[in-house]
């Protein structure tokens, strides 16, 4: 045989997709050519694979060889091809026999045969999955990643020489058992409990984690804004398998999975410093890659100490907040990273931290307070649902005998809430009521005539944009849900409205 073909897949945003490596032997002057869009490090396969083959006993073919992968139209990254191309050689040199079809391969390969781990094997299994592909071979360090997949064979291999012995049978190797799905809540997360007094922006994180709202924490050091933020996943309702399986996708190409995790059982939350860069934090580069937008995807962003992030970076999240993807352009094409996100936000009022502090003063300038505050842009703070004042905590609520109550109660309201949305919300993509759209906000956010002249004073008064107009009745219904309420009522309406007035008073907007 002089040419062969064997299955393998690549990556395209979240998504994997079949590739076929084709490997052709020929008469002409040696050498090794790699056709079909490779990127450099798929270039490099070639010198990984040469040695492998040369490592292993068998002879690497003086003649001339090319390789395509196919699709040609589409890049390819990355290092998994080494594994099939091999195998492609070995076939169309006839150092090898086995029939491969239906048969997948993905992996690095060490100078000496061994498989190494690659980024992105979920997605890749899921995608074999779909092509009909019934046995798929990755490496052993990601086994647990392609446990996860049912409905599909996978073995894990650390060398060549355990592939070809349980591909010629001497050596048969088992297959993956399927892992089960076990949501739950991280037990390292810190309980809300430990939260003393802070009753207000205690319940606005109750709020904002019902309907999955965007919220800022304003207040000076030291008054739990951090401690607050850093407590919302331990209320977050689970995550379903659907929602673990994309989130899981993305940390399986960046290649931040922990080690032996092949499905992420709680929500992610992501709290990158604010030295991150624009592309950090939205994706992108010139080998694209997702975000911390889209890490955090079905997750949370946090954001501590918000002023000190670049403009440029927080700039960029005002498309991802409204789209909840990322597209990336290249000339080879464009990507699609998934973002769906709850953004919370911490900061001080002002450089010192007091403007606005009940006992002590503040040192700043009123100009110098205007320009710290000036770094959050109007667009940005619009997309904020919820505006929340964290004050100094009391002596007495500090030294309070009774813990405040736990997150656990409160996660069971939360729940609650977000079932009923589900429901309301059935046979649509929308989740929560952070997500709907237009036409669905005016069918179930319909005010009653009271509410509706709270409402108007309150648009004046606030100088509301559209698109905070839209956020209010959002909130409201989360709070109505709360309550168990289909009818939204006035004093809904105005508990959503309390959590919008801190931009007049910092921002003077
Ligand atoms: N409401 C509270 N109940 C109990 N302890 C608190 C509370 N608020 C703050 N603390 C204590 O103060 C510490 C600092 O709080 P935290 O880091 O959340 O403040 P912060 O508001 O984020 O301040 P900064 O603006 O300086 O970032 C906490 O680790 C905790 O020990
Ligand atoms: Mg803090």
């Amino acid at each position: 045989m002089v040419f062969s073909q064997v299955h393998s897949l690549g990556l395209l945003g979240i998504d994997g997709y079949p590739v076929e490596v084709e490997a052709d032997i020929s008469q002409g002057l040696p050498g090794f050519d790699i056709v079909g869009m490779p990127g450099p490090a798929v270039k490099e396969s070639r010198d990984r694979v040469r040695a492998a083959m040369k490592n292993c006993g068998f002879s690497f073919p003086v003649s001339r060889i090319t390789v395509n992968l196919a699709p040609a139209d589409v890049k390819k990254e990355g290092s998994v091809y080494d594994l099939p191309l091999l195998l492609a050689l070995l076939r169309a040199g006839g150092q090898l026999s086995f029939n491969l079809s239906n048969m997948a391969f993905i992996g690095e390969l060490s100078l000496t045969g061994e498989v190494r781990p690659v980024h992105g094997v979920l997605p890749m299994v899921l995608a074999a999955r779909k092509a009909g592909i019934a046995t798929m071979f990755i490496p052993k360090a990601n086994a647990a990643e392609g446990a996860v997949v049912d409905g599909i064979t996978v073995f894990a291999v650390d060398h060549i020489k355990t592939l070809l012995a349980h591909l010629s049978g001497e050596g048969p190797l088992t297959a993956l058992p399927k892992t089960e799905f076990n949501p739950h809540t991280d037990a390292a997360i810190p309980d809300f409990s430990e939260v003393m007094g802070q009753a207000i922006p205690r319940r606005a994180m109750e709020i904002a984690a019902a309907g999955n709202h965007n919220i800022l924490l304003v207040g000076p050091p030291g008054s739990g804004k951090s401690m607050l933020a850093k407590r919302l996943p331990s209320i977050l309702p689970d995550m379903t398998r659907e929602e673990a399986l994309e989130a899981t996708s993305v940390h399986s190409i960046v290649g931040t999975l922990p080690a032996d995790v092949g499905l992420l059982s709680s929500r992610p939350f992501r709290s990158p410093h604010h030295t991150v860069s624009a592309v950090g934090l939205t994706g992108g580069g010139a080998v694209p890659r997702p975000g911390e937008v889209s890490l955090a995807h079905n997750g949370v962003l946090f954001l501590d100490e918000l002023p000190e992030f670049s403009r440029q970076a927080t700039e960029g999240l005002r498309q991802p907040l409204e789209d909840q993807r990322v597209t990336i352009s290249r000339a080879s094409g464009s990507l699609t990273y998934p973002c769906s996100f709850m953004l919370v936000a911490a900061m001080n009022p002002c450089a010192c931290g007091y403007y606005g502090h009940p006992t002590r003063e503040c040192t700043c300038s009123a100009h110098s307070v205007t320009r710290y505050l000036s770094r959050i842009s109007g667009p940005l703070l619009d997309r904020f649902d919820l505006h929340v004042e964290v004050p100094p905590v009391g002596y007495i609520d500090l030294n309070a005998k009774d813990p405040s109550e736990n997150s656990a109660s409160i996660r069971e309201r939360v729940n609650t809430a977000r079932r009923v949305q589900l429901e309301r919300y059935a046979g649509t993509r929308i989740r929560t009521n952070s997500q709907l759209t237009p036409s669905l906000l005016r069918r179930h956010c319909a005010l009653s005539p009271d509410a509706e002249t709270l409402m108007e004073s309150a648009f004046d008064r606030l100088g509301l944009s559209a698109r905070a107009y839209d956020r209010l009745l959002k909130v409201a219904r989360t709070i109505a849900d709360l309550d168990g309420s289909e009818k939204l009522r006035i004093e809904h309406l105005s508990e959503a409205i309390q959590y919008r007035s801190l931009d007049r008073k910092y921002w003077h907007r």
